[in-house]
């Protein structure tokens, strides 16, 4: 055995490799450096990094001004208890302020976006007793702990709940997902029924406190929603007292072109969350902010919430520089130029592959979702194949594109197109050019029609 092989070893024989059967967790790749879309294992082998990491990277590898922020306050003053005020919180919350729509204007600070989504759980439930219910949507991925996994759609909450591991009071809303609709309607003819239910299921539930969303779908399929559909749920929260939660956990930080998705309607929410982007993956940082309305409950009543490490130093301290690069990158023009030519360039292979039965997302964040039969939408693997630890066709082709150098997350149903917003054209070209040969696994087990991809996410 060599070295590195026994140094992993040591590794994966003593933790618990996240949300895998322990067996499979045995040669995960070491990886020892990572610079702008690129990262490298202890081979020297270069990949392209085609998701962000878990679509959290978004502004690449060892940008120089997060690194120094985050190295400064290192060596000024890492870590204070958050009773204290620092200079770090202070920063990082003027520059939030500069991005986060001007209505959201109290934050809470943890470290997950778990975290950002238990807290909003807290600020709803308190101020909206007796009202407890949350409606989330099938198609949803809101974290992993017990509220997170409760509000969860996808199938890693039917694991919690058979640990009894969620909390209750969650009810499922239907999705959003035009390539497979729930109502078996086409838009615009189905005038959006997928939102306009809500009504009826939030006056025949009773005890409805909140709804949680994410704006723009993410690892459960960047799902874009027909330009109706945000403007009709806030004004059905708002006929009915509900709260509106938009999770921007993923969709945020100029993932989807803007800084939050959910300004592509123009609605504002009553709490936000968001994480990963926020800092660009440098600290880990959690971020839930509220609406006056929804912070002015907790000025009498006890805001009963908090964690150690609840406004840390040192994960604040990458907020205001990842923000400034933001804005820098975004006034180049690149990512706008980009975004268009993915875009264009994800059409095009979805044209040329029989596997790809559908084409959809804004942005950097797209998927390709891959089918067995175009005209039938037949998958070749459903949400129980997922956590069965069936050989998935979409691993199968992210599998063969890691291999020749291309990085992609993959779900059971979908690969995640989601590079970091620097990314050029050369580069693209340079994995789409990878995933093109990869596609052609799909290829071979798909039956040929006479059915084209669909583009779902052109109705924004
Ligand atoms: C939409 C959404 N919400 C919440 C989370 C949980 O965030 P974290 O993994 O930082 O706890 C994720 C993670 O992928 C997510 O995509």
């Amino acid at each position: 055995m060599s070295q590195a092989v026994s140094k992993i070893k040591a590794l994966t024989d003593h933790t618990y490799g996240t949300w895998n059967r322990q067996s499979a967790w045995t040669t995960p790749l070491l990886i020892t450096d990572a610079e702008g879309v690129y990262f490298y294992d202890d081979k020297g082998k270069r990949y392209i990094d085609f998701s962000s990491q878990l679509m959290c990277s978004n502004l690449g590898h060892k940008n120089k001004n997060i690194i120094e922020a985050i190295t400064k306050q290192a060596e000024k003053l890492p870590y204070v208890a958050p009773a204290f005020a620092t200079e770090a919180a202070i920063d990082a919350v003027e520059a939030l302020r500069s991005v986060v729509p001007e209505k959201l204007s109290k934050y809470f600070f943890s470290t997950s976006g778990t975290e950002a989504n238990e807290a909003a759980l807290k600020m709803v439930r308190q101020s909206k007793a007796p009202a407890y219910k949350v409606i989330s949507r099938y198609h949803s991925y809101h974290g992993a702990t017990s509220a997170g996994a409760a509000f969860t759609g996808d199938p890693r909450r039917w694991y919690a709940e058979q640990a009894r591991c969620v909390v209750d009071g969650v009810c499922f809303a239907p999705d959003n997902y035009c390539y497979r609709c729930p109502f078996d309607m086409t838009y615009p003819d189905c005038k959006v029924q997928c939102a306009r239910y809500l009504d009826y299921m939030i006056k025949e539930e009773g005890n409805v406190a909140a709804m949680i969303v994410e704006p723009v779908v993410g690892t459960n399929g960047r799902i874009v929603p027909p330009p109706e559909y945000y403007p009709i749920l806030r004004r059905i929260c708002d006929e009915n007292d509900v709260l509106l939660i938009a999770d921007e956990v993923m969709s945020g930080w100029f993932r989807t072109g803007k800084a939050f998705a959910i300004e592509h309607w123009n609605v504002t929410p009553d709490i936000l969350t968001t994480a990963k982007g926020a800092t660009a993956a440098y600290t880990p940082a959690g971020i839930t902010v509220s609406s006056e309305a929804v912070s002015n409950y907790f000025e009498q009543e006890l805001f009963c919430h908090g964690h150690t490490y609840a406004y840390h130093a040192l994960a604040a301290s990458a907020i205001p520089a990842a923000v400034a690069e933001y804005k820098k990158l975004f006034a180049s023009g690149l990512p706008q130029r980009t975004s268009q030519y993915l875009e264009q360039k994800l059409f095009e292979l979805g044209d040329k592959h029989i596997c790809v039965g559908d084409v959809r997302g804004i942005g950097h964040f797209w998927a390709l979702e891959i089918v067995k039969n175009r005209k039938t939408k037949e998958p070749f693997d459903t949400k129980a194949d997922k956590l069965s630890g069936k050989a998935l066709m979409t691993a199968q082709i992210a599998g063969n594109a890691m291999k020749q150098g291309v990085y992609m997350a993959a779900w059971y149903d979908t690969l995640v197109i989601a590079p970091p917003l620097i990314i050029t054209e050369e580069q693209i070209d340079e994995a789409l050019d990878i995933l093109d040969k990869s596609l052609q696994i799909g290829d071979k087990e798909a039956v040929e029609t006479d059915v084209a991809a669909s583009h779902s996410s052109e109705y924004k």
